[in-house]
């Protein structure tokens, strides 16, 4: 018996037909286009860990430096008991909440990799032994089934990746958000913030191309799970700054026309020599969206909080 609970609300066989709708969707269209979710297999999980080291990419450290001086704050004004963390990961800068928040407390990741959180959980049980966690494989879209833990609730969710939901999925999604706070709760918000296009472009592009292989890698997980013959040396990764939308844009090129079966989809897909499909947005944010944002969704801005070099921030914010 495991020290800790991992709790499955995302039924293995709803996972593989939510896969087949989308790729159905994605690829039957123009342009084409395939939903982030799907790059957090087990390596896609570890590719992205090995990007939160690159010297390019700067968010990690940037969340990581506000939490370390913010913590304190973070845990007096909301007197967690329960930490809930949509999209953990390996939960690595959380520990830093951890360690602020009053004693005991109950820590809740949800994430759709099912290899992250097992790992993130045994790494925290070791380091802490007294730590409830309650882990949920769980999509962070659709409506979640909490654990009965003991309140004010601080629901986290970090690392940008709320910029990787398309603008009318984000309001839905903090709405979501706001309808799971009572009064006390708080939700403290991770955003990347608009700045010079050659410092995102890098980080999404960067040299040592572990971002090309992990924007590939979903490639091979539709290969995996419908049985498609996708070869990733067919496809350049392309990152670029969409000015209008204020997003990163991540997609895959084709290097030459070619044809892809999907054999659990009775699908052949044709792609022309140069044709891009989009696999990720990374929207990027001022302090004036994330307001008008949260506001949005019935949440008021309680703190902003940047780094040093105002790169990224982490919002405080209540239910109004
Ligand atoms: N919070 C971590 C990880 C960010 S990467 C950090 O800041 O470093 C994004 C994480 O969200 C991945 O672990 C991925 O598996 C998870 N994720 C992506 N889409 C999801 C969804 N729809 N539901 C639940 N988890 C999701
Ligand atoms: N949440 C991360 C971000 O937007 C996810 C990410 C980082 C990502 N690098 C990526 C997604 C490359 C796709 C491709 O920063």
């Amino acid at each position: 018996m495991s020290p800790y609970q991992l709790t499955r609300t995302l039924p293995e066989d709803a996972t593989d037909a939510a896969l087949r709708a989308d790729v159905l969707h994605g690829l039957t269209r123009t342009p084409k286009s395939l939903p982030p979710k799907w790059f957090y297999d087990a390596r896609g999980s570890e590719l992205f860990e090995e990007i939160t080291t690159l010297d390019e990419y700067y968010p990690t450290r940037a969340e990581r430096e506000i939490l370390l001086a913010r913590a304190p704050e973070i845990a007096a004004a909301t007197g967690a008991r329960t930490l809930v963390e949509l999209g953990s990961g390996s939960s690595e800068k959380t520990r830093h909440l951890l360690d602020e928040l009053p004693v005991p407390h109950a820590y809740v990741p949800v994430d759709v990799s099912e290899s992250a959180l097992v790992g993130a959980a045994e790494s925290l049980l070791v380091e802490r032994p007294g730590l409830q966690v309650h882990a949920l494989i769980a999509d962070f879209t659709k409506e979640l089934e909490l654990p009965d833990t003991p309140g004010p609730r601080l629901v986290a969710f970090l690392g940008g990746t709320i910029g990787n939901l398309l603008p009318d999925e984000r309001a839905d999604f903090l709405a979501s958000v706001r309808a799971m706070l009572v009064p006390g709760d708080a939700l403290l918000l991770g955003t990347d913030l608009v700045k010079d296009e050659s410092v995102l472009v890098r980080a999404y592009d960067d040299a040592s191309g572990v971002t090309a292989a992990f924007n590939k890698n979903v490639l091979a997980v539709v290969d995996r799970e419908l049985g498609a013959d996708f070869d990733p040396a067919d496809f350049d990764h392309v990152a670029l700054w969409n000015s209008d939308q204020r997003w990163i844009e991540m997609r895959l090129r084709a290097r030459r026309a070619l044809t892809v079966k999907i054999r659990e989809l009775d699908l052949v897909v044709a792609f022309e020599a140069g044709e891009e499909m989009r696999t990720e947005v990374s929207a990027k944010f001022t302090e004036d969206s994330v307001r008008t944002e949260l506001a949005g969704a019935g949440m008021e801005l309680a703190h902003w909080w940047t780094d040093e070099a105002e790169r990224f921030a982490l919002s405080l914010a209540t239910a109004v």
